[in-house]
């Protein structure tokens, strides 16, 4: 196979889509995450976010990047106005419905009513979960930095409860997503389905012994 160069000024000269799935795709698989939320009012919002990051594990955080808020954003102004929400990895039967999350609905249409996802909801809390999904965060809002080289809006939150399937969880506290068949996302609308090759123990220098 040959190996393509494609520099920044013919990156640029590329229409919308064509830059937008080149540039998607080259920075690898990402996490695929529902982030359920619910307005003040009492409406439940669920949208599919490909940006999730582990930030930290003590304390336990994590981020997400938010697009420009040039146009609504109903999940940004659920968690401002809530101050807490729901990620929910996608596992291979959600795909198409999650996928459809991404649809521009107005903020009085539920997109849990628009697919077969359904909401779900733990120990009392008002914040929506997505039922079947394999791993869920609760997590709360706690700060949040605005990308001034293009608008987005990197938001920072706690993990404040970690739900799972019990099968997925290992003696080491280790959670094989693929037990879940959880998805990962090649760019924009490409899923995938991962599966775990190999675990290693902790990296250590090599000695001259070695
Ligand atoms: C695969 C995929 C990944 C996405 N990831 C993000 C993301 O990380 N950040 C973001 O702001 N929007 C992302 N979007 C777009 C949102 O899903 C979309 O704007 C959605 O309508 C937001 O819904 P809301 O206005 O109800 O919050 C993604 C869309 C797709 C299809």
């Amino acid at each position: 196979m040959s190996l393509i160069r494609i520099d920044r000024p013919e990156i640029e000269k590329m229409g919308r889509i064509e830059r937008l799935n080149l540039v998607n795709s080259c920075t690898g698989y990402k996490s695929a995450n529902l982030i359920a939320t619910i307005s003040n009012e009492g409406k439940t919002n669920v949208a599919v976010f490909s940006s999730i990051t582990h930030l930290g594990s003590d304390p336990a955080l994590i981020g997400f990047i938010l697009r420009p808020t040039t146009v609504p954003r109903h999940t940004y102004k659920n968690i401002k106005e809530y101050g807490y929400f729901s990620v929910n990895h996608i596992s291979a039967d959600q795909i198409a419905d999650a996928h459809h999350t991404s649809a521009n609905y107005p903020e009085e249409i539920s997109e849990f009513d628009m697919t077969n996802l359904d909401p779900v909801y733990h120990g009392g809390c008002p914040v929506p979960f997505v039922k079947g999904s394999p791993v869920k965060l609760l997590c709360k809002y706690v700060n949040e930095y605005l990308i001034e080289e293009n608008g987005c809006i990197h938001v920072i939150a706690s993990i404040e409860a970690i739900f799972y399937e019990e099968e997925l969880l290992s003696p080491d506290n280790w959670l094989q997503l693929d037990k879940g068949k959880v998805v990962a996302i090649n760019g924009l609308d490409g899923y995938a389905q991962p599966q775990l090759l190999e675990r290693f123990t902790y990296a250590r220098p090599k000695s001259a012994m070695d």
